[in-house]
């Protein structure tokens, strides 16, 4: 399927604007997503279980590859994502307010180095909306895997206000959440980055531990697990702040990496915005490699896994789970479900 992808549909797709074949896709999936026993039917063959469920900060994951965030925006099509053989799906960036993002173009392809760079800068519906869609789909028990609900500051907010934006989306969205992720590290955000730094940091991530200790008093509900998504331009010192304080706020992990606003030596990547797929795999094996020497706190890695043999890599470098999302448009459909087969022949184990 995958040889198909790439010899007939691929190069039909690639010949459009990579927003235009985006939308399309995204209502191919919300089709699936609506048709349970076509999506039930293809879960059975492509989503990899394994026989003991993966346990990570608490959350149980029928394989170790998610969809990364940025597909899925606006949570249209994450129910259609098992079929695919995602093991969890990562939706948003979700911000407070809808927001249109940048102008566009702002996604451009660079087929010859598998590699994307997007200046999207958050286009959401906002929370309000999102959290009307999840409740709706919720209502069919259709959610397979676990859902990562990646949060952002909306664009209007000052950032001195950053805390009282994430806390509105997670108020709004908690109920649907198995983990929140704390996106402040887009590139495409002016001075979304500065919420890495230490102090701004801590006190960001605190507001949201209020708010979750608050919500699970009030209503009885399970604390959520927060992770945070880290770029792969910080400093060892910068990422050292960040560790300690994923184990000071006892954090569920972190993601690591956004997107890099550097480029290799020598490439044409010269649009504006950040860097994914292939050329960005180095830079964030060598974070996720960092953290993983100076913390047992779990490591999403995400960042250039395009082939099997780079998601392996990712768990060598002490990873418990892998994201991808360039490698979904590059590799084919069917590429999550490739990666979980090969991790399970890699730990001599059987998958369900
Ligand atoms: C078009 C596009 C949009 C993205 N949007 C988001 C986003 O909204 N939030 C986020 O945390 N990451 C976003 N990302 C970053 C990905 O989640 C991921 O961290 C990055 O692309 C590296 O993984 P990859 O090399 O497998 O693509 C986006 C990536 C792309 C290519």
């Amino acid at each position: 399927m995958d040889y198909i992808y790439k010899k007939a549909i691929r190069p039909i797709f690639f010949k459009q604007d990579p927003e235009s074949v985006h939308s399309l896709a995204v209502k191919g999936l919300q089709c699936l997503g609506a048709l349970a026993p076509i999506r039930a039917a293809m879960e059975k063959f492509n989503l990899v279980r394994d026989e003991n469920p993966v346990e990570i900060f608490g959350v149980k994951f029928p394989n170790k590859v998610g969809l990364a965030a940025g597909f899925d925006k606006d949570a249209l099509v994450w129910r259609a994502m098992p079929a695919l053989g995602f093991g969890h799906v990562e939706i948003g960036t979700i911000t407070c307010h809808a927001q249109a993002g940048n102008p566009k173009p702002r996604i451009f392809r660079y087929p010859e180095g598998e590699a994307i760079v997007n200046f999207c800068g958050f286009p959401n519906d906002g929370a309000d909306i999102v959290a009307d869609r999840l409740a709706k789909l919720f209502k069919s028990k259709s959610k397979k895997v676990p859902l990562g609900i990646n949060i952002g500051k909306s664009k209007i907010t000052p950032i001195e206000d950053a805390a009282q934006d994430y806390v509105y989306s997670y108020n709004k969205l908690a109920d649907f959440a198995d983990y929140f992720t704390v996106n402040v590290s887009c590139p495409n955000l002016p001075e979304l980055r500065k919420l890495q730094s230490k102090s701004e940091l801590s006190g960001l991530l605190q507001s949201l531990k209020d708010a979750d200790a608050e919500r699970a008093e009030k209503f009885g509900k399970a604390k959520i697990p927060f992770l945070v998504k880290i770029s792969p331009d910080l400093s060892f010192r910068e990422i050292d702040d960040i560790i300690e304080i994923a184990e000071n706020m006892d954090l569920g992990g972190i993601v690591a990496t956004n997107t890099t606003t550097s480029r290799p030596d020598g490439s044409n990547y010269e649009a504006k915005g950040g860097l994914s797929g292939a050329p960005l795999f180095e830079k964030s094996r060598e974070v996720v490699g960092y953290i993983c020497k100076r913390t047992k706190k779990p490591v999403i890695a995400v960042g250039g896994i395009s082939t099997t043999e780079r998601a392996s890599m990712m768990f060598d470098a002490g990873a418990c789970l892998v994201q991808i999302y360039s490698s979904f448009i590059y590799n084919g459909p069917f590429f999550a479900k490739e990666i979980a087969k090969s991790l399970y022949w890699r730990d001599g184990r059987k998958w369900l």
